[in-house]
Parts: structure tokens; C-alpha cells; sequence
């Protein structure tokens, strides 16, 4: 590991503890940092209160922290304006507020167009919508490597398209997605673009701009924050045209027994008592990663995926999933050992200090397209080094060993 990447591990408190850990399911839930727990903590003692009611000054103090939570989410993603921003428990309810929100602007016959390396997350709110709505639901397809297949996207766009709903990396396969290749074909339909970026976040700051995505989707605790929060940053202009997903609190201009008027974005989408704390948390964690050198970790990360691919393609009756070249992919890998069912190598792994995940990572079209029920799946972060794909590549000849 690079001098200056060292000592980082000792930044997050669960690793500092646990040194014997080796831990490769960032990818799942990566290890909060520091800051962000601290964060949290100096929040719920010293400011602790609802927010957006309250005129006291402890209320003031947790309306200030909140909204530059949002300022500082907004810098992450290089959005427009901080009321881009719109805070949910997880990417899970981002995308199901974008299905739900936006989905109640499409009409039957509408065509939304996902692809088959989506997570369970940005698929099943879409055929929920078919269901209800009669919308047409479009699938890109994946090539054996799991990349998405754009060769016929025009085709599969039609002319109807209203809605392009993809992942930026697949979470089984780490594939990148050629995302100036979609939006650049949904502009030419018309067609609104969301990035579903949950496994693209604990790899860097993202510029929504750029991207040139109308919407991203993003959970805090796949970049280094805690549980229970996660953002959905919408174009300003579609956001305000777009009817609320939940009612309640905080969310309304006025309410009567006849009738009630929507607050502006992005309050028309947070009913209730926000993760208030969580984004406190967040936002800390997000100014800690806008610190880093990412050139760097970087070149750290895909170092450490080309040595566990090397090394995972020196065992035999191992089948690797996703592109071979590390560079094509975020450095997660998953695989399958003929023979072999996921959570029996796993148990052994956890036996050896090993935290990987076996099963079918919620991405089951994936894993039938590529012909496995599941498989078995390391997911390197920034904390990661070669000690912990070397104990990987041990741990499997144990699993060779005792299972074959
Ligand atoms: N989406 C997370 C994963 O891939 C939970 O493991």
C-alpha cells in the first residue's frame, strides 16, 4: 500500500479494533469513518432536534447543520443547487421515489428502459409501475462479460422512451457503464436518465453535471456515513414537476379538509422527521472523501482487483464473473467454484476472519443471464490491502481443501 494510504485503516473504528479482520464487502456496507460517526455523535449531543419547526435556537442550531449537510451533498455531486438535493432512508427509497414520483407522469405506453445488471432496487419499482400504470418496461441486455450490450440501444429506446434507469457499476460484476453513450441516445428521444450510483459513490465524488443525468440515487452507508439515509439528487426543473411520493409533515404549502398544496423540492419529498443525525453523518464523511487524493486510491484499488483476479484465476474449476481486465471494472469480484455453493465458501472464509458475500447479491436476472444462482463476491475498498487478498487467496485453497 502507498505510505500515504497506510495509516487509513486506522481511520475507521470498527478496523481500528479488529485488526485480524479482513473485511471485503464494502460493497454491501463499507465501514464508516471516523468523522462521520463523530459527527453524529457531537449532533445528537449537542443539537439534537426536529428540524424545519422548530423556532427555539436548539431547533435554528439543527435547521443550520441540516441544511449544510445538503450544501455539502450538493458540492459532492456537483449539483446546481442544494434543493436538487433530496434526503431518503437509502438508494432503495430514491429510486422507489423517482418510480413513484416521476412514474406518476408516465402513461401506458410509455416505455421506461433498465438493463439486466440492475440490483433487484432499480428493477421491481418499474415492474411495480407496469402493474399500475401499464408503462412498457424495456431491458438492456448484458454481454457474457455482464457489460451492458448498447449495441441496439436506439432500437430498444424506440421512440417512446421517457425514462433510462441503469446502475452506474453493476454490484456483481463492478462492470462501468458507458453513461455518456445512454445519455447521449436518451437525448436524442426525449428520454430522462437516472443513475442508480449506490456502488459508485465509495469509489469518489460524483459531477451529476457531467454526467449529464437528470437523476442519481446514492446511499450513505456505501460511502463511509451511517445507516439510514441516502440521497436523490433530480434536476431542478423536473423535481418541481413532479407530485409528491409520501404525505405527512413538511412536505405541504397548506393543508384543508378540501384540499392541500405541495411545499416546493425538496421538502415535497421528505414527509416526516428526516434521518436528520444520518445526514449530519453523511455529509461529514463526504467532506472527508472530497479531502483525498483520488488519482491515488485509485491506482490503489485497481491494483489490489488485478492481484485478487490474477491469483483467482490460478485456481481451478473457478469461474470469474464480470470483465477480466480490472481496469473495466470497480474492484468488486465475484465468482463461482463449480461444485461449490456460495454461503459454504463464505462460512469457511469467516472461519479464516474473511467478510465476503455469497448469494445472489439481489441481482437475480444478472446472475441468470451470466448462468449462475449465485456466487461469491470480494468488494475492495480504499482500506483494503494486499495482506487482505493475500489471506483471500489462502482462505480459498483452504476452501479447495476442506470442501473439494
Ligand atoms: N446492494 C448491496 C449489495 O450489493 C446490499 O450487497
Amino acid at each position: 500500500m502507498n505510505a500515504d494510504l497506510t495509516s487509513l485503516r486506522s481511520e475507521f473504528p470498527l478496523l481500528a479494533a479488529a485488526p485480524q479482520l479482513h473485511y471485503l464487502d464494502s460493497a454491501a456496507t463499507a465501514q464508516i469513518h471516523r468523522a462521520a460517526l463523530d459527527a453524529v455523535v457531537r449532533h445528537e449531543t449537542n443539537r439534537r432536534a426536529n428540524v424545519m419547526r422548530g423556532t427555539y435556537a436548539l431547533a435554528e442550531a439543527a435547521d443550520l447543520a441540516f441544511d449544510q449537510a445538503r450544501q455539502t451533498v450538493a458540492r459532492f455531486l456537483n449539483a446546481a443547487a442544494p434543493d436538487e438535493i433530496v434526503f431518503t432512508s437509502g438508494a432503495t427509497a430514491s429510486l422507489n421515489l423517482v418510480a413513484q414520483a416521476f412514474g406518476n407522469t408516465l402513461r401506458a405506453g410509455d416505455r421506461v428502459l433498465i438493463s439486466v445488471a440492475e440490483h433487484h432496487s432499480n428493477f421491481v419499482p418499474w415492474q411495480m409501475l407496469r402493474e399500475r400504470t401499464g408503462i412498457e418496461l424495456a431491458l438492456i441486455p448484458v454481454t457474457a462479460d455482464g457489460e451492458l450490450d448498447l449495441a441496439h440501444l436506439p432500437e430498444l429506446m424506440g421512440s417512446n422512451c421517457r425514462l433510462v434507469a441503469v446502475t452506474q457499476c453493476s454490484n456483481v460484476t463492478g462492470a462501468w457503464t458507458d453513461v455518456a453513450a445512454i445519455v447521449t441516445a436518451a437525448r436524442k428521444v426525449g428520454a430522462r436518465v437516472l443513475l442508480d450510483g449506490a456502488q459508485a459513490v465509495q469509489h469518489g465524488p460524483q459531477d451529476v453535471r457531467a454526467l449529464g443525468v437528470d437523476f442519481y440515487a446514492f446511499s450513505g452507508h456505501k460511502c463511509f456515513g451511517s445507516g439510514g439515509v441516502g440521497v436523490l439528487y433530480g434536476r431542478s426543473e423536473l423535481l418541481a414537476a413532479m407530485p409528491p411520493f409520501l404525505g405527512g409533515g413538511g412536505m405541504i404549502g397548506e393543508v384543508t379538509f378540501a384540499d392541500t398544496t405541495w411545499a416546493a423540492p425538496p421538502q415535497r419529498f421528505e414527509a416526516g422527521t428526516p434521518p436528520i443525525a444520518q445526514a449530519i453523518g453523511l455529509a461529514a464523511a463526504l467532506d472527508w472523501m472530497m479531502t483525498l487524493d483520488w488519482a491515488q486510491i485509485h491506482a490503489h484499488e485497481q491494483q489490489l482487483c488485478g492481484l485478487l483476479i490474477e491469483g483467482l484465476q490460478r485456481i481451478p474449476q473457478l469461474r470469474l464473473l464480470g470483465p477480466a481486465a480490472a481496469a473495466s471494472r470497480a474492484p468488486i469480484v465475484s465468482f463461482d467454484i463449480e461444485g461449490l455453493h456460495p454461503h459454504d465458501i463464505c462460512q469457511v472464509l469467516d472461519s479464516r476472519n474473511l467478510a465476503l458475500r455469497g448469494g445472489h447479491h439481489c441481482a437475480q436476472p444478472l446472475l441468470a443471464a451470466l448462468g449462475v444462482e449465485a456466487c461469491t463476491r470480494a468488494s475492495i475498498a480504499l482500506y483494503n490491502d494486499e495482506a487482505d487478498i493475500r489471506a483471500l487467496l489462502d482462505g480459498l485453497a483452504e476452501v479447495r481443501r476442506t470442501l473439494t
